[in-house]
């Protein structure tokens, strides 16, 4: 009865946490596009929307999808085996055991007539699937922990998805096998189904159930009485084989059993077992009423993000529906650091530490902006460097095992930030700049102030850099410079970089310095953009140009093919051989 309330009281929470979780996909809104939307208008969108996929030669790429990626997840086998056992023991095996087991008074029972949990095949088969489950998190605890598989964070989340899972696979195990010892159990049986009341027939069925069933009895120890026990197996025969498989096909429940023999009989006559039956079903409980506020909510959004954007395009796609994809994408993600892995600007994060550069924590912390959740400054200066620090690779999109569509994503937030203000004073490029959102959606005056922040902050460099003790002196735009330093192909190059800073992330010079542009003036992604501006003189006067190791480690790391060191190179030879000149001049003069 306890239970029964129990169960219904959390399927209602839970009902209610799934209705409310789903509506913040019409509700929360990400980026300019999605600005002044109706929550009606999206809901009918999305109406309109499933209904005309439903209804068109689109459904073959729902199927598809749904077998390969969401049933096979085969996105997750291209990327890593070990991953994707790990994920297909834990979600299949959760799975096939809340059909069979957690919901077998509504499925397997009425599905099969002779269903009892304790015949076979169906007790079995819950330790297979037990021990699947088991095994994944066995592995999900190794990857995380011991392998420490590179940029792979752990929130508070991920913690409660290991222990919530760990704590109901094991309850219900020990559980098990508590019950498989249980003498006080053995009794009530045979009290309710043997018709017999004969001594030597009550021990010989005991002798064989401690000795096949694994039963501890304080009355029949080590027994070998070969008579008495297939006199008792007769009579199981009779009276319980009809519910009753061997224990032993229990294989996980039957091993820990034997496990915990010696204390079976204080365990019995504690009722432990009773005690773990309420750890195991209010671990269920509890883990279904909050699933739809942790990270298991993903079991529910991570196919339906697949499929959504498996039939949704960028430009054809209703902008209403866009919108509440992307609100329902930041519950598809996993955390499952993919998409960090394969960043192509994670470098920056092995450098710096700051875990937002990462696309797997930037969507987390989108998680909690939408929800306008208090972030303070310093909090914020991090996000912004995040955020900005992307070079639109697309790479994190392409891996993502749930099909988010990340690049997007990055867009629209960082038009909203733009919006705000929130621009970075880096030397940004026009390219990167623009390359970086949907300028459809965007009123071209909001592009201005961070460009004009960014000019505000070259000028101030020249300023700086215009000291008459410079090798070369400074001289405003040369437009004629783009053209001087062209003499390889390499050095045209530069027209390519769109600022993303990989190339100072892992330059080892910059390392060296606590104040490096200080101390070298401009740093290389600094210069990459003066060639590209046309700065000559800033270009050439840095002393980052003197101090280049030429290690190549840049050009290295390039997302864009800029041949970074090459034009290092080649502005150094400009700069000696205007020296030069100067210096005949001077001779001369
Ligand atoms: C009508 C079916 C049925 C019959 C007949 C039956 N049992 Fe059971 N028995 C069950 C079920 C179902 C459970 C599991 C109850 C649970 O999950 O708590 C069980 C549990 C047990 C347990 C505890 C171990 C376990 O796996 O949960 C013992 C011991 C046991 N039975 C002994 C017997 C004996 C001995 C007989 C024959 C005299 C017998 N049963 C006859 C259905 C039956
Ligand atoms: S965005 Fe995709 S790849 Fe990245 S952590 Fe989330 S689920 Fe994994
Ligand atoms: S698009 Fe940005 S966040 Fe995604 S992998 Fe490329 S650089 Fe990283
Ligand atoms: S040169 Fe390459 S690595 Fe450096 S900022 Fe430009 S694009 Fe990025
Ligand atoms: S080649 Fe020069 S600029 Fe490039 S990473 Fe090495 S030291 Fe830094």
């Amino acid at each position: 009865m306890f239970f029964d309330i129990a169960l219904y009281a959390s399927f209602l929470i839970f009902l209610i946490g799934l209705i409310y979780k789903v509506s913040t996909w019409f509700r929360n809104e990400i980026g300019i596009g999605a600005r002044g939307i109706t929550i009606s208008t999206r809901f009918s969108a999305a109406v309109k929307g499933i209904l005309q996929t439903i209804l068109s030669a689109k459904i073959f790429i729902l199927i598809r999808v749904f077998v390969v990626d969401v049933l096979f997840q085969m996105r997750i086998l291209k990327e890593d085996f070990l991953r994707w056992i790990m994920h297909m023991f834990i979600y299949g095996g959760f799975m096939l055991l809340l059909l069979m087991h957690a919901l077998d008074k509504i499925i397997t029972g009425p599905v099969f007539a002779d269903y009892a949990s304790t015949l076979n095949p169906f007790m079995f088969l819950r330790d297979l699937f037990g021990i699947m489950v088991i095994t994944g998190l066995g592995i999900a605890v190794y990857r995380r922990f011991i392998l420490k598989v590179p940029r792979l964070s752990t929130s508070s989340m991920d913690y409660y998805a290991i222990i919530i899972l760990t704590v109901i696979m094991l309850s219900g195990i020990i559980l098990e096998a508590v019950k498989i010892t249980s003498y006080s159990r053995y009794l009530e049986m045979v009290e309710e189904y043997s018709d017999t009341e004969d001594e030597q027939e009550l021990r010989a069925l005991e002798s064989f159930w401690v000795n096949e069933y694994g039963v501890v009895s304080p009355n029949i120890k080590e027994l070998f009485d070969k008579e008495l026990i297939s006199e008792g197996k007769e009579l199981n025969e009779m009276s319980c084989a009809a519910c009753h498989s061997n224990p032993k096909w229990a294989f996980t429940g039957y091993a820990v059993s034997r496990i915990i023999k010696p204390c079976a009989p204080g365990l019995d006559s504690a009722d432990f077992s009773q005690a773990l039956l309420y750890i195991h079903f209010l671990a269920c409980f509890f883990g279904l009423a909050y699933l739809p506020f942790s990270k298991m909510f993903h079991i529910i959004a991570s196919p339906v993000s697949l499929l959504a954007n498996a039939v949704m395009e960028k430009d054809e796609s209703d902008t209403a529906n866009i919108a509440t994809r992307q609100a329902m994408e930041l519950d598809a993600c996993t955390h499952c650091g993919t998409c960090s892995l394969r960043c192509s600007v994670a470098v920056a994060f092995n450098k710096n530490g700051n875990i937002n550069i990462l696309p797997s924590e930037k969507i987390a912390f989108l998680k909690s902006y939408v929800s306008k959740k208090e972030i303070d400054a310093e909090g914020l200066k991090a996000i912004k460097e995040g955020i900005y620090f992307c070079s639109n690779c697309d790479r994190c999109t392409v891996v993502c095992p749930v099909g988010i569509n990340l690049r997007d994503l990055w867009f629209s937030v960082r038009e909203e930030m733009l919006e705000k203000g929130d621009s970075l004073p880096l030397v940004l490029t026009p390219f990167s700049y623009y390359r970086g959102l949907n300028r459809e959606s965007l009123d071209s005056n909001r592009y201005l102030k961070p460009l004009d922040d960014a000019r505000d902050a070259i000028a101030a460099k020249c300023e700086l850099i215009n000291k008459p003790d410079k090798v070369v002196p400074l001289t405003p735009v040369n437009k004629g410079f783009k053209d001087e330093i062209t003499h390889s192909v390499q050095a045209g190059t530069y027209s390519f970089c769109f600022s993303c800073e990989n190339c100072t992330t892992v330059c080892p010079v910059v390392e060296n310095y606590e104040n490096p542009q200080d101390a070298l003036d401009l740093l290389p992604h600094q210069i990459m953009r003066s060639v590209g501006l046309g700065l000559r003189d800033l270009a050439l006067g840095s002393k980052m140009l003197w101090n280049c190791l030429t290690c190549y480690q840049c050009q290295e790391h390039c997302p864009q093919g800029v041949k970074v060191t090459d034009i290092l190179y080649e502005l150094k030879n400009q700069a000696v051989k205007e020296n030069q000149i100067r210096q005949k001049i001077s001779i001369r003069d």
